[in-house]
């Protein structure tokens, strides 16, 4: 078993095994065993459990568990789209490619294929949670809290909040603030009802962002925020055309973010993809406020839109997690979000004259598979959930294999496909790990658990 101990390091357990009770629980840890059969002993004389009733799922040579992805900002509707964005940028991607394809979502047929794919896709990439932006439709976005409910994915599912009439077009916006509030209503009334305690679905309040939203809408989200303490998420500080029109928009507002705040927007469970572009104040204020960033590097990148600065939000003490914002981002893994972390890191150093500092700013392995895991699961609001391995925490798991060992020390199980990665057989835990990571990929992910229940495997 490998997670994240902290932000630093991953901790390795070595010949363990964790016990998973009848409702996705971790009910007991053992760690350094002789074998296989002392921590299945072990744990069951520490639960008092018997063995027939107990199903075993080993991790052979070359395999290990590791916690479930956590995506913190992706839109299943746009997933048909992901890879097509050319040579646009936020704004008029959002008008050539993103507002037509949401909008014939109201087709629920159309909705039913598109959700499917996308929620069977980011499983089987060990995706076990996904924050969730839908479509203003209500009966489409009530259809992907159902199909996550059944697929078994834990999800929070956005009914997108966009009312006004300067950005969005007449064929793809609410009539009213009004009406979009009362749509909003009625997704979470929906949600409740298949899944009452929102133990795997709930409903997530999503003003899409403050160029789509009248100052009224907004409020009126963080009014139902303040009833019902649902999480919220939207987009800040993305693109500059972006903030411009914002700040045209808005010009009684002093920032992007202080505009949100405004509003009663900036809350502990609020989430704000992108933040590339935001200042040290408007840093501060998310800080203060104790929001978190969903951290889309893939997406920055197709669309041009910048490279967010990871490191220097987490000084501000901001909570930071990994979004693949399909199809902003043309890649639904969050491993690959992860690489690209690393990456956009390294890019963010290489404008960095002091040396240092250009040093310090680069992501590690650790740090990127942090974000993967225990910083998206506290973006959400799970970190007591999910995210790691603890007692009491769910058992949101995927097994990864990487190939087995054989005698000659040569990792070749000609009957696996290992995808981009080759071992050699030399390779320390850190080393496999960081293969991992640069050249894994769903090859790699056998299977995958929600809350203890099997939810993917791999033919
Ligand atoms: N800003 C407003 N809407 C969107 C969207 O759908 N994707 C991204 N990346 N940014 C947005
Ligand atoms: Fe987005």
């Amino acid at each position: 078993f490998v997670h994240s101990k902290t932000r630093q390091d991953l901790d390795f357990l070595h010949k363990a095994g964790i016990a998973i009770d009848a409702q996705g629980k971790i009910a007991a840890i053992e760690r350094d065993a002789q074998d296989l059969s002392e921590v299945k002993a072990r744990l069951l004389g520490k639960l008092g459990w018997d063995e027939a009733e107990v199903d075993v799922t080993e991790a052979a040579e070359g395999q290990f568990f590791f916690p479930g992805f956590v995506d913190t900002h992706i839109h299943a509707s746009q997933y048909a789209n992901a890879g097509i964005f050319g040579k646009s940028s936020l704004l008029d991607w959002l008008e050539t490619y993103t507002f037509p394809l949401e909008a014939s979502l109201k087709d629920l047929s159309k909705a039913r294929r598109v959700y499917s794919r996308c929620i069977r896709r980011t499983l089987s990439h060990g995706t076990t949670t996904a924050t969730y932006f839908a479509t203003i439709d209500v009966a489409a976005t009530n259809l992907l809290a159902d199909l996550c409910l059944s697929m078994g994915q834990r999800a929070f599912v956005g009914r997108v909040c966009m009312d006004s009439t300067d950005m969005n077009p007449a064929y793809y916006r609410d009539a009213s603030a009004a009406d979009g509030l009362e749509a909003t209503q009625q997704t979470i009334d929906h949600v409740r009802r298949i899944d009452p305690g929102f133990d795997v679905v709930s409903p997530i309040l999503t003003p899409r962002f403050a160029p789509s939203c009248s100052s009224e809408a907004m409020a009126g989200l963080a009014e139902l925020h303040r009833q019902t303490g649902l999480p919220i998420q939207t987009h800040v500080s993305e693109n500059p055309g972006e903030i411009q029109l914002v700040a045209q928009l808005f010009p009684e507002s002093d920032s992007y973010t202080g505009l949100y705040d405004k509003c009663g927007l900036l809350t502990p469970r609020t989430v704000l993809a992108h933040a590339v572009h935001i200042s040290e104040e408007e840093a501060d204020l998310i800080a203060l406020k104790g929001s978190k960033v969903s951290h889309c590097p893939c997406s920055n990148t197709c669309l041009t839109s910048g490279s967010a600065r990871v490191r220097w939000m987490w000084d501000k003490g901001i909570d930071v997690g990994l979004g693949t914002d399909v199809s902003g981002g043309y890649s639904h893994s969050i491993l690959e979000a992860a690489r690209q972390a690393a990456m956009v890191s390294r890019h963010v150093a290489m404008g960095i004259e002091q040396e240092k500092e250009r040093e310090r700013v680069k992501l590690t392995v650790e740090e990127v598979l942090y974000l993967a895991t225990r910083g998206g699961a506290r973006c959400v609001g799970l970190e007591d959930k999910i995210g790691g391995f603890e007692v009491g925490m769910e058992w949101d798991a995927q097994l990864v294999t990487l190939g087995e060992v054989n005698d000659e020390g040569d990792v070749h199980d000609e009957d696996d496909d290992h995808g981009f990665v080759d071992m050699f057989g030399w390779e320390t835990w850190d080393d496999r790990v960081a293969k991992w990571l640069f050249n894994g990929d769903d090859r790699n992910t056998k299977k995958v658990w929600v809350k203890g229940r099997l939810v993917h495997r791999r033919k």
